[in-house]
């Protein structure tokens, strides 16, 4: 059946979708071409937060054809809330040598600033010849710390996403498009015993 054809149905929890799999996959490739372009053919080490950044940095770096090294920092989760609550953790940390490599570090959501400017200065501290920072989504309206991405795929509205590796209480990570969870969906409550 031709791609135009199909008509997606909406997830039940989602109150609407903001991008499709395949508007998703169109930003994917375009903000590859934008990091080629900045890079060049120089190799870099893409440092990506995990859980959210895995599908965004899987689907990325296969759209990227330099030379990269991958690792993963895991950062403290919302657990069941929608709002980010104190200071960020870092619960693992990098494996590979930064010192003179060039990093992109890569993050799902760029929210109050708090997760990228905690890891940004792990990561400076550790004297990389360069840092670039690069978030799926942009949620401007929310930043508490002065902090902008030099990639963003898409700037959102100050609405709780999930979808494409975003969760909420680690649910929802496996959409393929992303949504906005309806509000009833958002209560602790909603999963306390799942
Ligand atoms: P920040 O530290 O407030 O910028 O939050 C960044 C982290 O919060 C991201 O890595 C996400 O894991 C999470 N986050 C922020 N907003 C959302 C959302 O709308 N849906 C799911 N996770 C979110
Ligand atoms: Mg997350």
């Amino acid at each position: 059946m031709p791609a135009a054809d199909r008509t997606p149905s909406i997830h039940p929890d989602l109150a609407e979708v903001l991008f499709t799999d395949v508007q998703i996959k169109e930003r994917v490739k375009s903000l590859a071409a934008e990091i080629k372009a900045a890079y060049g053919e120089q190799e870099f080490t893409i440092v990506s937060l995990i859980n959210g950044a895995v599908m965004f940095t899987a689907d990325l770096m296969r759209e990227i054809d330099n030379p990269v090294r991958l690792d993963c920092i895991r950062v403290t989760s919302y657990g069941v809330h929608t709002k980010s609550i104190g200071t960020p953790q870092i619960i693992h940390s990098l494996t590979l040598d930064i010192m003179q490599r060039h990093v992109l570090l890569i993050d799902d959501i760029l929210d109050t600033g708090k997760t990228l400017k905690l890891v940004s200065g792990l990561i400076r501290d550790l004297r990389p010849a360069s840092l670039r920072t690069c978030v799926l989504l942009d949620k401007k309206a929310r930043r508490e710390v002065a902090i902008e991405a030099d990639f963003v795929g898409f700037p959102i509205p100050d609405k709780f996403v999930v979808g494409y590796g975003l969760d909420f209480a680690e649910r929802y990570r496996n959409l393929p498009c992303i949504g906005v969870l309806r509000p009833e969906r958002q209560q602790p409550s909603a999963w306390a015993s799942g």
